[in-house]
């Protein structure tokens, strides 16, 4: 069994433990985190059973993999306290937005194993959508890091040209998407819906119909056509998205967050 090391105990290292917890990759004994803010760090290996330690750097120097879970802000701070520890046969994993490997391994000195990951928060409950990209390392090691996040969800495999660009697919999005939610639970509710009924049917719309667009075999455009019939309520819906040009502000919205990612890029 390998042993995993987190940086950072906050809200994505707790899901992508909880991940490799419920599929056995690791277990509590073999997974080790530490945390700037102590009692972050206790609380979490409290819930998960894991081990604590005292420094990034011990992290490193005990494990095989090591997550680096920090915001991208915290990444030169963490990068330069971990350099010492880090040889060609740690595999480091970095799941930030617009961290390159490039730039950590020019950081740390040292072209490690690396993965690229854009995971997004739905893996706290197992439900997620994980982006990966590899650089330098063997195949063995990727499928290791690759279950880590597959027990959480689905994952696919991109080139790391893309990961900046995946952000705005499966990392941001789901703020998009409860956005898309408040505003049709607010109508609702508007309307004298009771809010708790608007949420559960509003959720169950959105599951059904992502369902519906994985297993129909149809198209986006022929689900929408087997919703509206002619002269109907959903057309009129749908030509006010239309005037409103919502579909080129989804692609606006997205291409923003590619652009926000380039200009964070390191
Ligand atoms: N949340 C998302 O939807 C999402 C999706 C995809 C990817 N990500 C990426 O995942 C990473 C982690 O995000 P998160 O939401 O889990 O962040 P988070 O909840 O803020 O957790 C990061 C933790 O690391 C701690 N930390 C900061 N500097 C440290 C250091 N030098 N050594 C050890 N620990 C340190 C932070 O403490 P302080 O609070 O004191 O700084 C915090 O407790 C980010 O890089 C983000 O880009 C997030």
């Amino acid at each position: 069994m390998k042993r995993i090391g987190f940086i950072g105990a906050g809200n994505m290292a707790t899901a992508i433990i909880g991940g490799i917890l419920r599929s056995g990759s690791a277990d509590g004994e073999h997974i080790t985190v530490f945390d700037v803010l102590p009692d972050k760090l206790e609380l979490l290996a409290k819930e998960k059973g894991i081990q604590t330690s005292d420094s990034a750097e011990n992290v490193v120097k005990n494990s095989d993999i090591t997550v680096l879970a920090v915001k991208p802000q915290n990444y030169s701070e963490v990068l330069e306290n971990i350099k010492p520890a880090v040889t060609n046969e740690k595999v480091l994993v970095t799941i930030a937005a617009g961290i390159s490997t490039d730039y950590i391994a020019h950081a740390i000195g040292t072209d490690c194993p690396m993965v690229r990951v854009m995971p997004n928060t739905p893996l706290l409950l197992g439900v997620g959508a994980t982006a990966l990209s590899k650089r330098n390392i063997s195949d063995e090691d990727f499928e290791y890091v690759y279950n880590m996040f597959s027990a959480g969800g689905v994952t696919a495999i991109l080139d790391e040209s893309q990961m900046n660009s995946v952000i705005a697919v499966n990392g941001s999005s789901p703020a998009y998407i409860y956005l898309f939610a408040k505003a049709m639970v607010d109508y609702a509710v508007k309307e004298g819906i009771d809010e708790s009924e608007a949420l559960k049917l509003v959720c169950a719309t959105l599951k059904g119909s992502a369902e519906m667009l994985e297993k129909s075999g149809d198209t986006p455009d022929t689900l929408i056509k087997k919703v509206s019939s002619p002269g109907g309520t959903t057309l009129k819906a749908l030509e006010k998205l239309e005037e409103k040009d919502f579909y080129n502000s989804v692609l606006e919205a997205m291409d923003a967050c590619t652009k926000r990612a380039n200009e964070l890029s390191k």
